[in-house]
């Protein structure tokens, strides 16, 4: 891989010993995925404070712990400035609710570290799975790299900016250098459609987006779908946020096109650059039912959690929730939890969605996502529902729980009466 001069001379310690790490990093990782050069970038979301096991990094402090978790050395070094404009993933906790929800105080001490450390380095802690709802919003043809699966489809298909799905080590060395191996989404031809996928049904819910993501997903896994859509109904924001995180749950997939929607594929033939799909896909509606069955794990009625926001709940869905839930209690029997970003939970405090939410007994969290803030899963929580595919296929196997997938009225009925009935549901899928 060809560096430049800025760069070797990054290598060769010139900018210091972290920006000298960092470059080593990259150089490695470039060549392993066959890149020619690196590229600037000016956009990194990193993954800071994803280390829900105190009793490993208990033993490493400031430098010598970022050293270690982010620049994979066992000598501490000493961290130079970010180079890069960047934003923050999820933390292990919620920063100011960790307490109520039962987080250790070792946990929250580690994360309060990292975080005072990181400001100084000019991290930017926005502590969202969705970077593009809070002020990151890249734009088409943008070098960046991103490290949530269910952001990268966004950054890719939507807003036509480039990036792979990149990990703690890549993001923090991207973030100190400003550069990341040109490979992968950054590339032209790897843009292209592979495969085609034909839209039969009209597809007009949030719930209905998600099982069509998990569909995709789960026959390609890898690849660049689009999306035949011919005169269906075009996804809003809220569908294309679960379309995502689906497709890149059941799959791999980091990029896909949307026939007349998404901006690098203005006719079907031009999302594939003059070329054939491999194969087409046609989903139906036994297709939409197939998708629900290998997702859903549902099977007792009685549930003790309900989990919205994931991804991060945007103010749109908060509005609606607060409508649903206005004068109306939780069940003694089960907890309501919402996730969303913080910044978004301020709009929800200042236009009274946040005071309605929580007058019903739900919880409305920030910074973080349930299935990474360890310890504070309910013990009790045996059967939980959710409406986000994303949700429903990892919680399962990280919990032992049963999940219903619905919609977010159901899911709201649920956390109400303590049981999932699925009314709307059903008459969805039938
Ligand atoms: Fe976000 Fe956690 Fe879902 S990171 S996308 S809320 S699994």
């Amino acid at each position: 891989m060809e560096l430049n001069r800025e760069e070797k001379e990054m290598l060769n310690g010139k900018f210091g010993p972290s920006k000298r790490r960092a470059m080593e990093l990259l150089y490695e990782y470039g060549k392993a995925l066959g890149a020619e050069k690196l590229v600037a970038t000016n956009n990194v979301h990193m993954l800071i404070g994803f280390y829900p096991y105190p009793e490993v990094i208990d033993s490493y402090h400031g430098e010598a712990l970022v050293s270690k978790f982010f620049l994979d050395s066992d000598e501490p070094i000493e961290i130079d400035r970010m180079e890069s404009y960047n934003t923050t993933h999820i933390w292990a906790i919620d920063l100011e609710k960790w307490k109520q929800l039962g987080a250790s105080e070792d946990l929250h001490r580690i994360m309060e570290i990292l975080r005072n450390y990181s400001i100084k380095k000019g991290i930017s802690i926005s502590a969202t799975c969705t970077p593009y709802q809070v002020g990151n919003l890249p734009m088409r043809g943008e070098h960046c790299a991103w490290t949530e699966s269910s952001a990268v489809p966004f950054c890719n298909s939507i807003l036509g900016a480039r990036t792979n799905v990149e990990t703690a080590h890549s993001a923090y060395a991207s973030a100190l250098t400003g550069k990341i191996p040109l490979s992968g989404f950054h590339l032209d031809n790897n843009r292209l459609a592979t495969h085609q996928v034909d839209l039969l049904i009209d597809l007009t819910t949030p719930f209905h987006w998600n099982l069509f993501g998990y569909y995709i997903g789960e026959k390609l896994q890898l690849g660049v779908p689009a999306v035949k859509i011919g005169s269906k109904p075009k996804p809003d924001f809220n569908m294309i946020k679960g379309f995502n995180a689906a497709i890149a749950s059941s799959g791999g997939v980091q990029m896909y096109h949307i026939e007349g929607f998404t901006p690098e594929a203005p006719t079907i033939d031009s999302a594939f650059g003059g070329g054939k799909p491999q194969y087409i896909l046609r989903f139906n509606h036994q297709d939409l039912i197939d998708s629900y069955e290998m997702l859903n794990s549902g099977n007792e009625k009685d549930v003790q959690l309900v989990i919205l926001g994931c991804p991060h709940y945007s103010v749109e869905q908060l509005f609606r929730l607060s409508r649903m839930l206005e004068g109306r209690k939780i069940s003694p029997n089960t907890r309501l939890w919402i996730w969303t970003a913080r910044q978004i939970k301020e709009i929800a405090v200042r236009n009274g969605y946040a005071a309605v939410i929580e007058k019903s007994g739900a919880e409305l969290l920030s910074d973080s996502c349930p299935l990474v803030t360890k310890g504070i899963f309910p013990k009790d929580a045996v059967s939980i529902a959710t409406d986000s595919a994303k949700q429903a296929h990892y919680a399962p196997a990280i919990t032992g729980c049963r999940a219903w997938m619905g919609t977010m009225q159901d899911c709201v009925e649920a956390a109400i009466t303590g049981k999932f009935k699925g009314e709307q549901t059903w008459k969805l899928l039938s």
